[in-house]
C-alpha cells in the first residue's frame, strides 16, 4: 500500500481555495520551493509566485529545483517582510507557523500585504492521534512522540492545528474554513526510520534520546516489530485553514 504523497493534502487545499490563473501568490517559508513550484503551475505564466525563507542554503536548493519564470525567490524574515513588497491575492504557508514563537503576531503581520478580499491560507500539522492505530506497535509509537517531543523542545506549537480557527477570528479574518486530514501510513512502509535519522541530532541536542542513541539498533528493531505485527497508523494530521481578509 502507497502511504499518502507529500503533496496530496496540499493539492486538494490550494484546490478547495481556489486560487485562479493570473492571480499574485505569496509562499512564506517556502524553503526548498516544493509548494511554490505547485503555486507557479496553478497560476501560469500570467500569475506569479514569490517564495520567502529566510534559510538562504534552502532557497538555493528552490532555485536550482524548483524554478520558473513566474517565480521569485527572496531570503527575508517572515517576520520583516520588505513593505514594498505589491500586495498579494493569496498568501500560503505550509509547516511554518508551527515552528513560529509568535505565530498569531506573523498573521497579523501578513495581513497586511494581503489586498482587500484575498485569502490567506494555511497547512500545518498537529501531535493530535500520532501513532493511533499502532499500539501493536510500541516502538513505532515511540517513534512518532520522539518526533513531536523534539519540534516541542525546539519551541514549536504541536498542536497549532486546533488553534487555527480562533487564530483566524483574532486577527480578523471572518468565518475561517478548516479541514483536516489523517495521513495514514503502514508497517510495511513508513518514514518513521529515515525521519529519525534525519533528525538524530536534534533529538541528542534537547536529549529525546540519550547520547548512546544507536541508529542502527533502532532500526533493526523497528525492521523487526514491522515483522511481528502489521498495522496501520496515523503518522500525522493535516489541518488546513483559509480565509478572505475583509
Ligand atoms: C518545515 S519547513 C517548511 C517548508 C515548506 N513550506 C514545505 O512545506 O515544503 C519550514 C520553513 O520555514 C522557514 N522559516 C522558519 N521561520 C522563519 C521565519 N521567521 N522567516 C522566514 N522563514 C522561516 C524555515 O527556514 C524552513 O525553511
Amino acid at each position: 500500500m502507497r502511504h499518502q504523497g507529500r503533496n496530496d493534502f496540499t493539492l486538494r487545499l490550494l484546490e478547495a481555495v481556489n486560487i485562479q490563473e493570473g492571480m499574485r501568490v505569496l509562499d512564506v517559508g517556502c524553503a526548498t520551493g516544493e509548494v511554490t513550484h505547485l503555486l507557479s503551475e496553478i497560476v501560469g505564466v500570467s500569475g506569479e509566485v514569490i517564495g520567502v525563507d529566510m534559510n538562504e542554503q534552502l532557497l538555493d536548493i528552490a532555485k536550482a529545483n524548483n524554478n520558473a519564470d513566474n517565480i521569485e525567490y527572496i531570503n527575508s524574515d517572515v517576520y520583516q517582510l520588505p513593505d514594498e513588497l505589491e500586495p498579494f491575492d493569496v498568501i500560503v504557508g505550509r509547516r511554518i507557523l508551527m515552528y513560529l514563537p509568535e505565530a498569531k503576531a506573523c498573521l497579523q503581520n501578513l495581513k497586511r500585504f494581503l489586498k482587500p478580499g484575498g485569502i490567506l491560507c494555511f497547512q500545518e500539522s498537529d501531535a493530535i492521534n500520532g501513532g493511533a492505530g499502532a499500539h501493536q506497535l510500541p516502538l513505532h509509537q515511540q517513534a512518532i512522540q520522539r518526533i513531536w517531543d523534539t519540534v516541542a523542545a525546539e519551541g514549536g506549537d504541536i498542536h497549532i492545528g486546533q488553534k487555527l480557527y480562533m487564530m483566524y477570528l483574532n486577527i480578523g479574518i471572518p468565518q475561517p474554513q478548516v479541514i483536516a486530514e489523517a495521513l495514514i501510513q503502514t508497517s510495511d512502509d513508513n518514514d518513521l526510520q529515515w525521519l529519525t535519522e534525519m533528525m538524530e541530532t536534534r533529538m541528542k541536542q534537547n536529549e529525546i534520546v540519550n547520547q548512546d542513541f544507536s541508529l542502527e539498533t533502532f532500526k533493526a528493531n523497528m525492521s523487526h516489530e514491522a515483522q511481528e505485527a502489521q498495522a496501520a497508523f496515523i503518522r500525522d494530521m493535516a489541518f488546513g485553514v483559509w480565509g478572505r481578509k475583509e
